[in-house]
């Protein structure tokens, strides 16, 4: 069965930077017959996790609020693996991204965690400061997540120096998002 690939592309600028490369991935992942969806938050009503502690308590959802992430969480339940993008914002991931993964939240109970524990994953950000220290704090939470969610590491790449939009198009960057997608199956 072809693999299943989401791809939250976490960028609010569409068309930019992060989903460039995003595109560059996902057009290899499926040459490589993976079946890639690809999410944009900022396209989407989502909102931030309320710690209201009702995770599973309405008709057998995952969240009370009625909102997009509904149509997300099937789709997070049914990938193997889950790839993010984000644009590097001061020093983190994007806002829209970072709502989303808080609200992984239900999926995180501890009768819920051996479903959504055992996928793969990989993370491409991208921000315009040439100084991969400045990367470390974001990839530090993408290590920390996988770590706690039992994901295994398929790759981290931070693509420098990639400011203005249609940079990365032009970058060596777009090779790289390749590359990322090639050990992902057979052609
Ligand atoms: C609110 C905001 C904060 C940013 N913070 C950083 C930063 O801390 N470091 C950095 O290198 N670039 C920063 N940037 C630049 C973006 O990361 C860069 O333009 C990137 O290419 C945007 O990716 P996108 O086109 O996928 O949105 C920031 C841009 C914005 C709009």
């Amino acid at each position: 069965m072809a693999k299943r690939v989401l791809i939250l592309a976490g960028s609010p600028r569409k068309g930019g930077n992060s989903d460039t490369l995003a595109l560059e991935f996902a057009a290899q992942a499926e040459k490589k017959g993976c079946q890639v969806d690809i999410f944009r938050p900022a396209d989407h009503s989502i909102h931030p996790c309320m710690a209201c502690g009702r995770c599973w308590s309405k008709d057998g959802k995952p969240c009370v609020q009625e909102d997009d992430m509904q149509k997300l969480y099937p789709l997070l339940n049914q990938a193997d693996m889950v790839v993010f993008f984000s644009p590097l914002y001061f020093f983190g991931i994007s806002a829209q991204l970072k709502a989303v993964i808080d609200r992984f939240y239900p999926l995180c109970q501890d009768d819920k965690m051996d479903t959504f524990s055992g996928k793969q994953s990989a993370f491409v950000i991208v921000g315009a400061s040439g100084d991969e220290d400045s990367f470390e704090p974001a990839i530090a939470t993408y290590d920390q997540l996988t770590d706690y969610l039992n994901w295994e590491d398929c790759g981290v790449v931070a693509a420098t120096g990639l400011w203005e939009k249609g940079a990365a198009a032009k970058s060596i960057w777009m090779e790289t998002a390749r590359d990322l997608a090639m050990d992902l199956g057979e052609e």
